[in-house]
């Protein structure tokens, strides 16, 4: 039962098996105390004697401050470490006295004003709201905390309200910010780039900064919203890990920070870079939430946390916890070279194979022959489609498709009537270069106007067919960001004001569109962040189809995001690419952690291979719901080594799908035994390649045999079934 027992002045959120506590000093500052497994008492004289402070008046001891754990810390008193919230006021002071006020306790989750938030089932969280002030500014803040029964995770937000009569200019916003006792922890990032996505990275505390970020305009595949904290032997099994993610999908920053005294600082929130906003008297400002997630049970203990938090907590909609359609996409088979017959011919071959859902991507608008123009322009290339869309729909789903459609509706193209009509609703500073990406500008999403021209471009498509899938791409960084629609002093406001338009779109469509299943992209993964996931229950998760580079990115991935939410098609070899071949098995099986589909004209196959593709689909359907839905495990990591393996076991463990990838091949190697996780001990399951029967135990302690083909990427697949 998640419960929040507030006495004195301690506060002590916790579940089953975890406890989170803070306190107030004296003086009404708020202190952490301890995060980490379950505690049964109230704790609360412990920290005072491992403190050993004039604990009644921090703020008028010199420097104490910086040798206290805070849970919002502020410039001005001793604290010489990077604060939580930074401001300038208007009469040019930056230092903020924040005093405790008041509190309440929720059984309900308040959502968050503007911006995706974790909610709540009936009764399984409980959230306290705490306010301080600063009496001179007449600001208050409103930190969240939401404790889950069925998660172990804290979600934490702030709320900013200037309720005096001057203008603040807020200039770092931190979602959380935790002090550890010690700074004996290494660090783990998703760093990467495009078609390398979320890298795992880990590498020790150092003093001063380190962590991660993004000023890109998205949440980018440079870096997640994410990082991990774990100890030195944590591994993916065993030893403590702390999580952080932000649940945003612009720029953020995630920091640590190591002092002198041995602690470590840790923020995560909006990036400051480039960041300014004006408070005025009576306004509020809202920060996107953090979670984070605590475990004893290594990294796959951890993601299990933010796995549930996903499913149960985060996505929504007709499709959250639906079957997806396994789908077909012809942007590899064809690009910008189609035409209606094209398409039917495609699709006719991917219904034949057993596959669900055609997908029509770029190019299918204006007269986008390349990516040189049109967007902007969502009007049907009647050459290309001489039926129109409503024709094209009618015909794939006479095939017994469904159908979806691409756009790219956050851009405008140089070349497109829209840009024509209005050249300033794109994203662009006064006087300035405009600066191109694949020839393209952003469409300004912090204006009301242009936001309603994206809604209503995109809903009036929906309305002309009957569009069951709809991919969502974005295709460039952000920069020069400013706004022709905002005052000089409001400048610095439009990447985050961006974000707001952007999520109040994507909540209207959604709403409008019940029924349709939207994936969110960005030039691949560039933003695969728990706020798209809000809005939208799958990813694609990288231009990148390469089985063997999806292997590493898949598996970074899986740090935060359960495989539902994972898009993963099988596409061709040699892969365009990195130019690899890699058996079509291999293909599957790596594709089939995710939400499954081809991406490829599977005319291209020969018999025996289409065969082969019609008998994986076959197999891929008959195991959906534990693909899908099952718990994911991490088994063996491709980061350094020749081989990865993963698995999915039924909630009911009753079964499970085992898949295993050897990245490069080795003569005169050993064979090698793969240990399982997730099973019930007690329990015999038939392991269907090996025609065997083998207990859980013997599974997890013995392990299976990785007897693989010759060659590199070469895969094995094992279906395990219990008779009880
Ligand atoms: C980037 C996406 O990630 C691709 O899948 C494809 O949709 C292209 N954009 C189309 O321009």
């Amino acid at each position: 039962m998640a419960e929040i027992i507030v006495q004195d002045k301690l506060f002590h959120l916790r579940n089953a098996r975890m406890s989170y506590i803070f306190r107030l000093t004296g003086d009404g500052l708020p202190a952490h105390v301890y995060w980490g497994a379950r505690l049964e008492s109230l704790m609360s004289p412990l920290d005072r004697l491992y403190f050993e402070s004039r604990e009644e008046d921090y703020r008028h001891n010199t420097m104490e401050l910086e040798k206290l754990p805070q849970e919002y810390p502020t410039y001005g008193h001793g604290d010489l470490r990077r604060g939580a919230l930074e401001l300038t006021a208007a009469d040019g002071g930056t230092a903020v006295d924040l005093v405790y006020q008041k509190h309440q306790v929720y059984d309900k989750k308040p959502p968050l004003e503007g911006l995706p938030a974790t909610f709540d089932q009936a009764g399984d969280s409980r959230t306290l709201a705490i306010e301080y002030a600063d009496q001179l500014l007449g600001l208050k803040v409103v930190l969240l905390y939401t404790v889950f029964d069925d998660c172990d995770i804290i979600a934490r937000s702030a709320r900013i309200v200037n309720g005096g009569s001057q203008a603040v200019s807020l200039e770092r916003i931190m979602s959380a910010s935790v002090d550890l006792y010690d700074a004996d922890w290494e660090l783990i990032t998703l760093s990467g780039a495009w078609a390398r996505e979320r890298m795992i990275d880990r590498r020790p505390l150092a003093p001063g900064f380190q962590g991660a970020d993004s000023a890109r305009g998205d949440s980018s595949a440079q870096n997640s919203p994410f990082m991990a904290l774990v100890r030195k032997d944590t591994n993916e099994f065993a030893g403590e890990a702390l999580g952080f993610a932000l649940m945003y999908s612009g720029n953020h920053t995630e920091m640590v920070q190591v002092c002198l005294n041995g602690m470590a600082r840790c923020q995560i929130g909006l990036n400051d870079a480039h960041f300014r906003w004006l408070l005025k008297p009576g306004e509020a400002f809202v920060a996107p939430e953090a979670l984070l997630a605590w475990s004893d049970a290594g990294l796959n203990g951890m993601s299990a946390q933010y796995h549930q938090l996903v499913r149960a907590h985060v996505v929504r909609g007709r499709y959250a916890h639906a079957q997806r359609p396994f789908l077909l996409n012809n942007w590899e088979a064809t690009t910008f070279n189609f035409d209606e017959e094209k398409i039917l011919n495609i699709a006719r071959r991917g219904k034949e194979a057993g596959l669900e859902m055609f997908v029509l991507d770029d190019g299918w608008f204006g007269h986008r022959d390349d990516d040189h123009s049109s967007l902007g322009d969502w009007q049907v290339n009647l050459r290309k489609l001489p039926h129109g869309m409503n024709g094209l729909a009618d015909r794939i789903h006479a095939l017994g498709l469904k159908f979806g459609l691409w756009f790219e509706p956050e851009m405008v193209s140089p070349d497109s009537d829209l840009y024509r009509a209005h050249p300033d609703w794109c994203l662009h500073q006064p006087n300035r270069a405009r600066t191109e990406q694949r020839w393209q500008l952003t469409l300004d999403m912090s204006r009301a106007d242009v936001c309603e021209y994206v809604e209503n471009a995109v809903a009036s498509i929906l309305e002309s067919a009957a569009i069951d899938y709809v991919k969502w791409d974005m295709n460039r960084d952000m920069s020069p960001v400013g706004s022709a629609m905002l005052p000089p002093e409001r400048q610095a406001e439009t990447a985050h004001r961006y974000m707001l338009g952007l999520y109040g779109v994507l909540e209207r469509l959604t709403r409008r569109f019940p029924d349709v299943l939207f994936e969110s992209c960005a030039s691949g993964g560039n933003r695969f962040d728990l706020g798209m996931m809000y809005y939208m229950p799958q990813a694609w998760c990288s231009d990148n189809t390469d089985a063997g580079t999806r292997t590493l990115i898949q598996y970074g991935t899986s740090l935060v995001f359960p495989q539902s939410t994972v898009g993963a098609h099988v596409s061709h070899a040699p892969n365009w690419q990195v130019g690899r071949m890699s058996p079509l098995r291999t293909r599957v099986n790596v594709a089939m952690w995710g939400t499954f589909g081809y991406e490829m004209d599977l005319a291209e196959l020969d018999d025996r291979q289409f065969a082969e593709t019609r008998a994986d689909i076959e197999y891929v359907k008959a195991h959906r719901d534990l693909l899908l839905y099952g718990n994911g495990i991490r088994l063996l990591s491709p980061f350094g080594h020749d081989t990865a393996a993963w698995m999915v076991v039924a909630p009911d463990r009753a079964e499970a799908i085992v898949t295993a990838v050897r990245l490069s091949a080795r003569a005169n190697a050993r064979r090698q035994r793969l240990r399982l996780a997730g099973l019930e001990p007690g329990r015999t399951y038939r392991v269907e390649e090996l025609d065997a029967d083998l207990t859980g135990q013997e599974l997890m302690r013995f392990g299976l045999p990785l007897g693989f083909e010759r060659g590199d990427y070469a895969s094995l697949r094992f279906t395990l079934i219990s008779h009880k």
